[in-house]
């Protein structure tokens, strides 16, 4: 496995490998089974695998603590290793953001809801470093996990108005045997928040099996999900919810493919989780 720090490496070892169908994995580090299934499947369908290690100031707010972040830097480098990643990609901070950077990219309406809410400038970053990092990379395949589904669909609409040449290859969320959806801010809850933090899982899978029964009332779905959280001690919600699964716009009935998702904080923690169910 080679490791590229640097964006003109990076250039010039792209042109080398013009005619490889590339596959591309961007992601913060503190690797967990959800990116390393990510991994697998580009290994799966793409002759060159690429793994990006950046955590992207950008999409940090002020009150979001980026030095707290996890960095465990030789682990993940072995992970990628034994997982086959040809190049992983691990710019600098200074390099990738000089203190002249002015651009954004902005992805308006998808971007407002939900997560966007709570975390008003999160989205911009994202869709800024996924736009400076798929021009650098230039991948035929981007591999993203559905567990960050708003992210998904936002990136996915960003690549189809910018005209980005690359296939966003949506991936399935990877639970522990409990349920919780596998996150590298799950490595912040104590034991007995660990214990609470399967409350959002238990949720959204009772919402899902509710409309598989028939129902279609989205405030009954929701008012049953909040019960089942409330029951939970130490769960504050930040949104629940019933809503188009490709717009995310809410419904008064389910219809078509929708997406149940769902933001909590336990303690200091934020978690987020999201199913898919489809209705009449
Ligand atoms: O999902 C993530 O880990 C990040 O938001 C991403 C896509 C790597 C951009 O920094």
């Amino acid at each position: 496995m080679r490791i590229i720090r640097s964006i003109r490496v990076l250039q010039v070892w792209r042109r080398k490998y013009a005619t490889q169908r590339i596959g591309f994995v961007p992601t913060m580090g503190a690797l967990h089974e959800g990116h390393l299934s990510l991994i697998r499947r580009a290994r799966k369908h793409c002759s060159t695998v690429v793994v990006s290690i950046f955590v992207n100031p950008l999409q940090f707010s002020p009150s979001e603590d980026l030095s707290r972040y996890p960095r465990p830097v030789k682990s993940d480098q072995q992970l990628c290793r034994e997982a086959g990643v040809d190049v992983l990609f691990c710019p600098s901070s200074e390099e990738f953001y000089p203190k002249d950077f002015q651009t954004t990219v902005k992805v308006n309406r998808l971007s407002q809801s939900w997560e966007g809410t709570f975390r008003p400038t999160h989205f911009e970053g994202v869709t800024t470093v996924v736009t400076k990092l798929l021009c650098l990379v230039r991948p035929n395949r981007s591999y993203f996990g559905q567990k960050d589904y708003q992210q998904l669909l936002v990136i996915k609409h960003m690549v189809k108005d910018l005209n980005i040449d690359t296939k966003i290859v949506r991936c399935s969320t990877i639970r522990e045997s409990d349920g919780l959806a596998l996150s590298s801010r799950n490595r912040y809850l104590s034991e007995n928040q660990r214990r609470q933090a399967i409350s959002l899982s238990v949720a959204l899978r009772q919402g899902v099996q509710s409309i598989k029964h028939g129902q279609t009332n989205v405030q009954m779905i929701q008012n049953s999900m909040q019960k089942i959280l409330e029951k939970f001690s130490g769960v504050r919600i930040e949104y629940l919810a019933v809503c188009d699964a490709n717009t995310l716009s809410t419904l008064p009935r389910v219809k078509g493919e929708v997406v149940l998702v769902g933001a909590i904080q336990i303690g200091k923690v934020r978690l987020i989780d999201n199913m898919l169910a489809k209705g009449p």
